[in-house]
């Protein structure tokens, strides 16, 4: 196929994927079809048994994912799907905002295939957008330069950098309107989301927008199948308010303690991750990886008067609790 005839194809299948409905066949469809050609032009299909594609990477703070993974997650159907439908309304919104600039966005970990590239880019001209890219995995970083070359978007591109988001120090930091990074996983678990953000948005612009907007842990107490909000483990949003230019990254944050004493009722503590991709688009329990619940049974009787959460970044990035006599 022709090059213009592909991103003619491109663009048509985004505009189609942002206009299905969330829970119809044609977005996994679309998705497919999509990863098809992807697949094809960067031979990364995220499925490889290649040992080099299988490596995580290790992030000075954080994990990064391998090109496996990082493929993989085109095909988180409705992730892939709000984060575009999210993305493409925030670029729209800072385009009313600012109405003669070219809208600059950041992207921290694109993958090899770009998705918020190679996706986007074609449905703006490049005097309405342009891209920095960021990529830790120098594998991930050249494939997705040839899949845009691939897609003739090389005029969308600002710059592209190999290097690590959670200490990188941005060239022209205030000229952004927007960072895009999703680095992260179920609970916070792992991956770099926390320290990328803690590393640039004091950088930024503080009218930068930041997708996904946030992400907090919740607890709710659960009995048979109703559950109770009990408190929020963890605001990406609250704690990244406290980061300054050249502060460190703290090795934990505050532990949260939630109170058993009144907790006899209850089968089970669940654990919930809730991402706010942008303003009321939320990616909602369950339907995504990056929002499977955790479950915890309650032992009765119950010994402990509390059980306190903490956020750890080292020795790995995980939320951890323990139980307070
Ligand atoms: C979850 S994948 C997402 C890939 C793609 N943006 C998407 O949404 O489909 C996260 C990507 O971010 C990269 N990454 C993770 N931590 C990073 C860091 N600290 N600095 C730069 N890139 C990072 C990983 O290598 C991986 O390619």
């Amino acid at each position: 196929m022709e090059a213009r005839e592909t991103l003619i194809n491109l663009k048509n299948l985004s505009i189609d994927l942002i206009n299905s409905d969330v829970d119809s066949d044609s977005v996994k469809n679309i998705i497919d079809e999509i990863h098809n050609y992807f697949r094809e032009v960067t031979e990364i299909s995220g499925y490889c048994s290649d040992v080099k594609n299988m490596v995580t990477l290790p992030a000075t703070n954080g994990m990064a994912l391998s090109i496996n993974h990082a493929a993989q997650c085109l095909l988180d159907y409705k992730r892939t799907y709000k984060f575009l439908k999210g993305f493409i309304k925030a670029i729209e919104d800072k385009q009313k905002k600012y109405p003669n600039e070219t809208i600059q966005i950041f992207y921290a970990g694109c993958g090899p295939y770009a998705p918020f590239v190679t996706l986007v880019a074609p449905l703006f001209t490049p005097q309405e957008v342009q891209f920095s890219l960021l990529e830790i995995n120098k594998n991930s970083l050249e494939k997705a330069e040839a899949l845009i070359e691939n897609l003739k978007l090389t005029d969308y591109i600002r710059a592209c950098y190999l290097a690590d988001a959670t200490t990188f120090h941005l060239d022209q930091p205030k000229s952004y309107h927007i960072l895009f990074s999703e680095t992260l996983d179920a609970l916070l678990y792992r991956e770099c989301y926390v320290s990328i953000l803690w590393n640039l948005v004091p950088q930024l612009s503080p009218e930068v927008t930041v997708i996904p907007e946030n992400v907090k842990v919740d607890l709710f107490f659960k009995e048979k199948s109703k559950e109770t909000f009990k408190t929020t483990i963890f605001d990406v949003k609250k704690e990244v308010a406290f980061s300054e230019l050249h502060l460190s990254f703290p090795e934990q944050f505050e532990s949260v303690r939630v109170d058993l004493t009144q907790a006899d009722k209850y089968d089970r503590i669940v654990l919930a991750t809730e991402v706010q991709v942008y303003k009321e688009l939320l990616l909602e329990r369950n339907e995504s990886s990056l929002t499977l619940t955790l479950e915890m049974e309650i032992e009765k009787p119950i010994v402990n008067k509390a059980v306190l959460f903490t956020y750890h970044t080292k020795p790995n990035m995980e939320l951890k609790f323990t139980l307070e006599k």
